[in-house]
């Protein structure tokens, strides 16, 4: 679809990729961004950049009545990246289950809710797109990083089913698989798994460009890195090859 003149709303958008993401649809002309975030009083940075075109948005994609309350004060969006999401380390034998559930809930479930209150709304608005943020550590569950590949997993197969239900009504559907990005979430990861260090990393910024990109060519997948791009390219030809790779990092 064409992102010139649209409505658009990012989820998770004041900081990392979400706030890279506004400024990436602000730059191709988006008539508005509704730069959704947990708490509005974060967006300050990200507003600030157009005041006129960015709209702070209260949104955390865990809490039914934040979604729906959204989905009223948004009533104009075409494009939706579902942005938004949560990382825990952890060996899921043994770590904290409510941080498992953490995961699950607002990486799966929470993208899902948002999904379903904002599919009318596109629909409403003559159709448009919706762009799932996975990660190519949906192709393989790594040890160490608990649920977090699960729960990206299971975004990918949420993805390919809606695709085929919106279709229908006029929104096309993608997934988008990062590699490795320079945001608090990598942070996180290599903190704790030293070896992913040893990857390269993509800025936030050519990521939110490239997955702007992708949507404006109505790819189903994404793959807005050179790292995911190799990840994508083994995978189709030699999945058990990324599971070493990926699974192998512990
Ligand atoms: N960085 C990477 O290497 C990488 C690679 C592949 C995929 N991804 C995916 O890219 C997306 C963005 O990640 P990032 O790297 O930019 O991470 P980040 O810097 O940690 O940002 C995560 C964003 O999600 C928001 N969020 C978390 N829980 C939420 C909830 N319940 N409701 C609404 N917003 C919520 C956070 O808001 P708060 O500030 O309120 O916490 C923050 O804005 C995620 O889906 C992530 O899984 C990242």
């Amino acid at each position: 679809m064409r992102v010139h003149n649209a409505v658009v709303l990012v989820t998770g958008a004041n900081r990392g990729i979400g706030s890279a993401l506004v400024t990436a649809f602000l730059e191709r002309g988006a008539a508005r961004v509704h730069a959704g975030a947990r708490d509005p009083g974060t967006l300050a940075a990200v507003t600030g950049q157009d005041p006129e075109r960015i709209r702070p948005l209260a949104l955390d994609i865990t809490d039914p009545t934040s979604v729906t309350a959204a989905a009223a004060t948004a009533p104009d969006v075409t494009p939706l990246v579902n942005n938004a999401g949560v990382h825990a380390m952890g060996h899921l034998l043994e770590m904290d289950l409510r941080d498992v559930e953490t995961v699950m809930n607002t990486n799966w479930l929470g993208t899902l809710r948002v999904l379903r209150a904002f599919a009318p709304v596109i629909e409403r608005n003559g159709g448009g797109a919706v762009a799932n943020v996975i990660s190519v550590g949906a192709f393989a569950g790594t040890p160490s990083m608990g649920g977090y590949p699960a729960s990206k997993a299971a975004l990918n197969a949420l993805t390919q089913a809606v695709r085929l239900d919106l279709a229908p009504r006029g929104i096309d559907v993608h997934a988008v698989f990062p590699g490795p990005v320079e945001t608090d979430m990598l942070r996180l990861t290599t903190d704790a798994l030293p070896a992913m260090g040893d990857f390269p990393r993509a800025s936030a910024a050519d990521v939110a460009a490239a997955i702007v990109d992708g949507v404006e060519a109505g790819a189903d997948e994404i793959f807005p890195d050179a790292f995911a791009r190799e990840i994508g390219d083994e995978w189709r030809r030699d999945p058990k090859a990324v599971e070493r790779r990926l699974a192998g990092l512990a």
